[in-house]
């Protein structure tokens, strides 16, 4: 075990473990969009969770860094909070910000950290650039919003490990990049069942279809 200061409070931790998981299960919250307890490598995409440690020059990513003897860290600085305000106002002004129509209204994460970073839901002084598909339909009972998702990969990383492969996979490059089942044939082999994906998703990206659902439940039941 070691001890390390998160905002003047002491901790005893195991060496080697993420910042992030230690923090949160000592009550000690970091935003955080794009990570899953005990990920071994987690994508560090979303850039919510930076923190200020002693000693170093720059911000670091607390689901990407790992704990050390005597570390000291400060969760809550004005730096650190305008740094994740701007990323989350960067994650807004790609999201058609619409919850009043939107399966995650109340229980969104981004909902949640505006209100804890104590921000509008917009994405000004950002310009707002949509995708030009709305919803993908591809899938056989779940619809895929392409402008709702933050690509923090936790649906295909949920997925692999639950099925032992993910029926779904990043497609498509830069700013086109999306969440597709590109090269996966039967995804209603898992999805039935499962929709793990659906659970974990931060946000209101990935929705059972209901005419899926009273399909699926009709064939049953004949
Ligand atoms: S995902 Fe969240 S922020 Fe986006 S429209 Fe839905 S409820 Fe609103
Ligand atoms: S669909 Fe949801 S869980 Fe999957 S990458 Fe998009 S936001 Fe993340
Ligand atoms: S939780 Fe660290 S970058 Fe997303």
């Amino acid at each position: 075990m070691i001890f390390i200061n998160v905002d003047e409070k002491k901790i005893s931790c195991e060496e080697g473990r993420t910042l992030l998981d230690v923090c949160l299960e000592n009550g000690i919250y970091i935003p955080n969009l794009c990570h899953v307890k005990g990920m071994q490598t987690p994508p560090a995409s979303c850039r919510m969770c930076m923190v200020a440690i002693d000693g170093e020059k720059k911000p670091a990513m607390a689901c990407t860094t790992r704990v050390r003897e005597n570390m000291t860290v400060m969760t809550d600085t004005p730096e650190i909070r305008h740094l994740q305000r701007t990323a989350l106002r960067l994650l807004l002004s790609v999201h058609d910000i619409d919850c009043k129509n939107c399966s995650a209204n109340k229980h969104c994460e981004l909902q949640n950290l505006s209100r804890f970073l104590k921000v509008g839901l917009k994405a000004a002084p950002y310009a707002t650039l949509l995708k030009e598909t709305a919803i993908d339909r591809t899938h056989p009972c779940l619809d895929y919003y392409p402008n709702r998702c933050l690509l923090c990969g936790k649906c295909i990383h949920v997925c692999r490990q639950k099925n032992g492969q993910s029926v779904f996979t990043f497609a498509r490059r830069g700013f086109k990049t999306v969440i597709s089942t590109f090269g996966f044939d039967n995804p209603d082999v898992f999805c039935g069942e499962c929709l793990a994906c659906v659970e974990i998703c931060p946000v209101g990206a990935l929705v059972v279809r209901k005419d899926a659902v009273n399909s699926n439940q009709k064939e049953e039941d004949t």
